[in-house]
């Protein structure tokens, strides 16, 4: 059986966001078909790493440097941006608020954050919009301006943005977060079921309690470094958060889920 190609390989990066030097000599593998959540405090660099992932935010070009997505050293952000379906917080906070819920789904056919008339759109791409805001619950919904929804409702229809290309990738950013308990597991229950349909899952978080149990590798990035990784099991205990996170938690886990709480100094 052949392997798929790495979804990133990163060798000896410098990446800035505008002063601030967030990796330095960084290297990270992202193997294709493996499910991996990358966990860290605020400020790790788990955005960023995103951004280097989607092509937002490119590397120094410096000798020592090489980044490989999906197997390709060039790459047009168009076609990686296919296979990469992206859910973040940004996304759903700088969205024209003021686009009705099915253009937000059909606007992810162009990758773009710009509202487009339906008209712009073929016959098929509408239907497959509608396909996906059915498997999302959220059909009903489709003709609602974006910003007078729910955040729950938003982030699925985000969800469907990210989906309606039906890339093998997807690609979620804190993806629960501001969802009260309700909507935050019915969108955990949609993400596994993309999962349990063969799509790959890269999360990044600082809330445990949003990684699947079908998630195994988890990357602890901290200061723009790479501090562990590793499997699920080893790696989500009280000493290893408690040292990411520099202070005392202690972890509780249940049917292969994870909460931290406040440990005892
Ligand atoms: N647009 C930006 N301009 C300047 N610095 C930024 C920008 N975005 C992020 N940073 C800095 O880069 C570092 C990593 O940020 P980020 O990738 O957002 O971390 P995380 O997602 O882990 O919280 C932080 O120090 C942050 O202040
Ligand atoms: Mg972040």
């Amino acid at each position: 059986m052949t392997l798929p190609p790495p979804i990133l390989d990163i060798q000896h990066a410098t990446v800035y966001r505008g002063d601030s030097l967030v990796f330095s000599d960084f290297s990270f593998v992202l193997q294709g078909g493996e499910h991996a959540a990358i966990v860290g405090p605020n400020g790790a660099g788990k955005s960023t790493l995103l951004k280097v992932l989607t092509g937002e935010v490119h590397p120094l070009a410096l000798d020592e440097t090489r980044m490989r997505l999906f197997g390709k050293e060039c790459w047009n952000v168009w076609d990686v941006r296919k296979k990469l379906g992206i859910v973040s917080y940004d996304l759903q906070r700088d969205y024209l608020i003021c686009a009705e819920g099915r253009t937000v789904v059909l606007s992810g056919f162009y990758a773009s954050n710009d509202t487009y008339d339906h008209q712009a759109f073929t016959r098929d791409q509408v239907g497959r919009a509608d396909e996906v805001m059915r498997e999302l619950g959220i059909e009903s919904f489709a003709t609602r301006v974006f910003g007078h929804l729910s955040t729950g409702e938003q982030r699925r229809f985000l969800l469907g943005r990210a989906l309606v290309y039906d890339p093998p990738v997807l690609v979620l950013d804190e993806p629960t977060s501001g969802l009260d308990l309700k909507s935050c597991f019915q969108y955990l229950d949609l993400v596994r079921a993309q999962i349990h349909k063969g799509k790959t899952v890269v999360l990044v978080t600082h809330h445990l309690h949003e990684i699947p149990p079908e998630i195994d590798r988890v990357i602890f990035l901290k200061g723009g470094k790479v501090v562990a990784d590793s499997r699920k099991s080893a790696l989500l205990c009280n000493d290893h958060i408690s040292t990411l996170f520099d202070r005392p938690i202690m972890l509780a886990q249940a049917n292969g889920w994870y909460q931290a709480l406040p440990g005892l100094s």
